[in-house]
């Protein structure tokens, strides 16, 4: 009896020793793990439970965790591969002692007031896969050890203050898929070397201050999904070649400085969604071949210099989002448009546009050339009257302006108080001559445009 008793007392205190050693954070990295704490700010990590026990308290949420891998082939005890803080309002600075914990997969900061530089130290993570640093305070520049991070996949930096050019060396990345350097402060040209990032899939780099022109090598992207150079201070014309990139469902490209050019042949993308070419100097007619984009449903051309009609084709789009302000487009106002999603048409030389002031959905308001001839010019200072869009580098300053306060509150939320004013995106009620209360299309709007 008590030798059975024995038996089954030591089985389940081996039991009991090899469960715990499965699932225990090894030495080092509970060291690193103190130390990063201290440098991000984050302050309520509980060194008193086992990171990578069953019931981590070490996991609040999926915004808020520290995950472990305890079953890495030759390693012993536990490794930690993703730390995701999200949103957690950490003051601190992204901490160097991160490369003391090698097995780490994924870092995602994003939303936090980090400031301080990103560290060089970085460039010897070698499983490292995404890094997310979105929406923080970072400055100065990319450092080019980055580029040595070969398993790297998807590298975020979007809505920070970070500057200087983008380094050579991140050609090196031969696994990146998605690149997002929206709304910093770089300069300088893309780099040669990024034409062998044929992996890439989603490329981002709207709202900086690049110079150059869009370089050809995107060409060979051939598995491109979207594509963002909104705002970036790179030059047009858009290249012509890029419609060799026919896994492109989402498009957006605006402001660019340079010639007039034609509108790029797109016939092949039927995979487009989101098509935005948004003051981009492109000249001559509508293609008809858009209203054959079966998927198509959001269509922002607005401010070009495009002439002619609405083709008939366009009737077939299923579309939610349709803005052709600030062109040259004239003829009839087809009858279909005053039942679709939201349209915007202002600013055009429509023959009957005053007609329609009235619908909700269908901004048109100075789409007639005739202006106040018709006598409908009363639309700009009814309280009803659609919502005016206006945007484009031209006209930032003033509507800025007019548009501030609202902007300005708009985008606490994604730590950029500058970042839209900067160029010029504006939209609110010109109906009294002064912004009203932002509607709910016109926020949703806003929101898609900055992309988040
Ligand atoms: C741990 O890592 C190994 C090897 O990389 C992998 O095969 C396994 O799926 C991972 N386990 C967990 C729970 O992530
Ligand atoms: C584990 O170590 C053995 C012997 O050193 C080696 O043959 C094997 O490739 C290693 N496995 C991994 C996944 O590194
Ligand atoms: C990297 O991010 C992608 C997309 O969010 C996700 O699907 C993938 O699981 C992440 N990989 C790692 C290793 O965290
Ligand atoms: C980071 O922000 C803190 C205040 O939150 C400030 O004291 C510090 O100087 C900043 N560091 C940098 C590099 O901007
Ligand atoms: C990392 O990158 C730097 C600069 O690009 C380079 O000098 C260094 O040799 C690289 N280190 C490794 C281990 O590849
Ligand atoms: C952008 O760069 C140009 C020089 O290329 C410079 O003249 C201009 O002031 C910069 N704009 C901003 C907003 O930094
Ligand atoms: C595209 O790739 C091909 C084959 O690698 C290369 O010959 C060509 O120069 C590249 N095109 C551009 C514009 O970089
Ligand atoms: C589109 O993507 C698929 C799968 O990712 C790929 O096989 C195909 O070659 C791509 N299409 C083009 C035109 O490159
Ligand atoms: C558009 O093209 C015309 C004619 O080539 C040019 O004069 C004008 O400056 C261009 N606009 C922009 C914003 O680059
Ligand atoms: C579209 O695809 C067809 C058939 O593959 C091809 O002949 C044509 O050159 C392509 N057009 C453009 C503009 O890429
Ligand atoms: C505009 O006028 C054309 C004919 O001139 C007519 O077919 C069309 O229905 C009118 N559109 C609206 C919205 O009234
Ligand atoms: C113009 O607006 C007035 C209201 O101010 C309205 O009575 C009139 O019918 C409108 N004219 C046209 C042609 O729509």
């Amino acid at each position: 009896m008590f030798f059975i008793r024995l038996l089954l007392a030591s089985a389940v205190t081996f039991c009991f020793t090899s469960f715990v050693l499965a699932t225990v954070l090894v030495d080092d990295e509970i060291q690193a793990l103190r130390d990063i704490a201290k440098t991000l700010g984050k302050t309520d990590w509980n060194f008193n439970e086992d990171p990578c026990s069953a019931q981590s308290v070490w996991v609040k949420n999926l915004d808020n965790a520290v995950n472990c891998n305890c079953s890495i082939p030759n390693t012993t005890g536990c490794h930690v591969v993703s730390i995701v803080l999200k949103a957690q309002n950490l003051p601190g600075t992204l901490p160097p002692e991160l490369v003391n914990l090698p097995y780490l997969e994924e870092i995602d900061l994003t939303r936090n007031y980090l400031n301080g530089t990103i560290p060089p130290k970085w460039g010897s993570f070698t499983r490292l896969v995404n890094i997310s640093l979105l929406g923080n305070r970072l400055t100065g520049s990319i450092p080019k050890e980055l580029g040595n991070i070969s398993t790297l996949k998807s590298l975020t930096l979007e809505f920070n203050m970070l500057s200087g050019s983008l380094p050579k060396e991140l050609g090196n990345l031969i696994n990146i898929e998605r690149l997002h350097f929206t709304s910093n402060y770089f300069t300088g040209e893309i780099p040669e070397t990024f034409a062998g990032l044929t992996t890439m899939k989603d490329f981002r780099i709207g709202e900086n201050n690049f110079s150059g022109k869009i370089p050809d090598f995107i060409q060979n992207w051939t598995n491109l999904d979207k594509l963002v150079i909104q705002a970036s201070g790179l030059n047009g014309p858009i290249p012509l070649h890029i419609a060799f990139l026919e896994n492109l469902s989402d498009l957006r490209i605006s402001d660019l400085r340079g010639p007039e050019a034609k509108f790029p042949p797109l016939q092949n993308m039927t995979k487009m969604k989101t098509l935005i070419l948004r003051s981009c100097n492109i000249t001559g007619q509508l293609p008809e071949y858009l209203g054959k984009m079966n998927k198509l449903t959001t269509l922002d051309l607005s401010f070009n210099k495009l002439t002619g009609g609405i083709p008939s084709s366009y009737v077939g789009l299923d579309i939610n989002f349709m803005y052709l302000t600030g062109n040259l487009l004239s003829g009839p106002v087809p009858h279909w448009m005053l039942n679709r999603g939201s349209i915007d048409l202002s600013y055009n030389n429509f023959a009957n546009g005053s007609l329609i002031c009235e619908h909700q959905s269908l901004n048109l308001f100075t789409t007639s050339s005739k202006g106040s001839d018709t006598g409908n010019i009363s639309c700009l200072r009814s309280s009803s009257c659609p919502k005016m869009l206006m945007g484009g580098l031209e006209h930032g300053p003033s509507l800025s302006k007019t548009c501030g306060n609202m902007l300005s509150g708009l985008l606490e939320d994604v730590h950029r108080p500058h970042s839209l004013l900067r160029h010029g995106l504006c939209m609110c009620s010109m109906c009294s001559g002064s912004y009203q209360a932002v509607t709910k299309e016109s926020l949703d709007f806003l929101m898609f445009r900055l992309a988040v």
